[in-house]
């Protein structure tokens, strides 16, 4: 099967349990899952029950797509996505953003917890994507192109939505909430950086590192899906502070921030 129809056969399963048209697409990442919890009536499918998905195994992401309404704004929400150091294909990372737009779903929102290596920013920082350097060595819309999803040479010069962007900013103005804007840089994982590569992220415009959220960014993009990419920076990347890096840190500092998280993703999505 081509992945568009197993896009497709994901899509018809989840949509003979739950209307997703309109919805705002979500991907919550590490630690940010129990935004979830705040969905009214929620529906939810477990992705072991939806053919063709594949599990998540890293502690701290459920696996789960809840879907229900944040504020009357209808939502559909991964909660817990797929890794490329999981040893998943690119194009299984980015499927579920391809399966959303499949559902009708009018944008998606990735949020991820990332490294910051811009020097003004400290653990807790809100970083909006503003761009994104792709350092995975690999990309999901390599192969064949499917042109029922999108161009052969998709453009990125404006790959993050812009409106979506400066919404974000605006409802963080006015629930002080102090968010930032800056370059993502991923990279494949599952070790944190070494200092050099992290010298190196720097030296090339990179303001925050992960290794997840550009391959669904790619997809997003290529299917025009809007897209909007915000980070939680759960800790100084590596060398920067000289304090060694544990995923123990990065929940710490995602629960912390959760509060603010939540808020300004809801403030968001009842805007949108
Ligand atoms: N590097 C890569 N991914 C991350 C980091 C980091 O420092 N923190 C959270 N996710």
């Amino acid at each position: 099967m081509s992945q568009y129809e197993l896009c497709l056969e994901s899509a018809n399963f989840i949509r003979s349990i739950v209307d997703t048209t309109d919805a705002v697409g979500l991907v919550l990442g590490s630690g940010l899952g129990n935004l979830a919890e705040e969905i009214e009536n929620p529906v939810v499918i477990r992705y072991q029950d939806i053919p063709n998905f594949p599990v998540t195994t890293v502690p701290g992401h459920a696996g789960e797509l809840v879907c229900g309404y944040i504020n009357n704004v209808k939502v559909l929400c991964m909660k817990g996505r797929f890794h490329f150091y999981e040893g998943h294909s690119m194009q299984t990372v980015a499927m579920p953003v391809r399966v959303m737009k499949l559902l009708g779903c009018k944008c998606v929102i990735l949020t991820n917890a990332a490294g910051g290596c811009n020097p003004s920013f400290h653990p807790g920082t809100l970083m909006v994507i503003d761009d994104f350097i792709n350092f995975m060595g690999d990309n999901p819309l390599y192969g064949e192109n499917e042109d029922r999803f999108g161009p052969r040479f998709p453009d990125m010069t404006k790959a993050m939505d812009q409106k979506l962007r400066e919404l974000t900013l605006r409802s963080a103005k006015e629930l002080n909430i102090d968010v930032q804007s800056g370059v993502y840089m991923s990279f494949r994982g599952p070790n944190f950086e070494t200092p050099a590569e992290i010298r190196f992220a720097q030296r090339i415009g990179a303001d925050a590192v992960g290794m997840s959220t550009v391959p669904e960014i790619l997809v997003a993009r290529h299917c025009g899906l809007p897209v909007l990419g915000i980070s939680c920076i759960t800790n100084m990347a590596a060398g920067i502070t000289g304090e060694e890096l544990t995923h123990e840190e990065v929940q710490e500092t995602a629960d912390r921030v959760n509060k603010d998280f939540r808020n300004l993703l809801k403030a968001v999505i009842s805007s949108i």
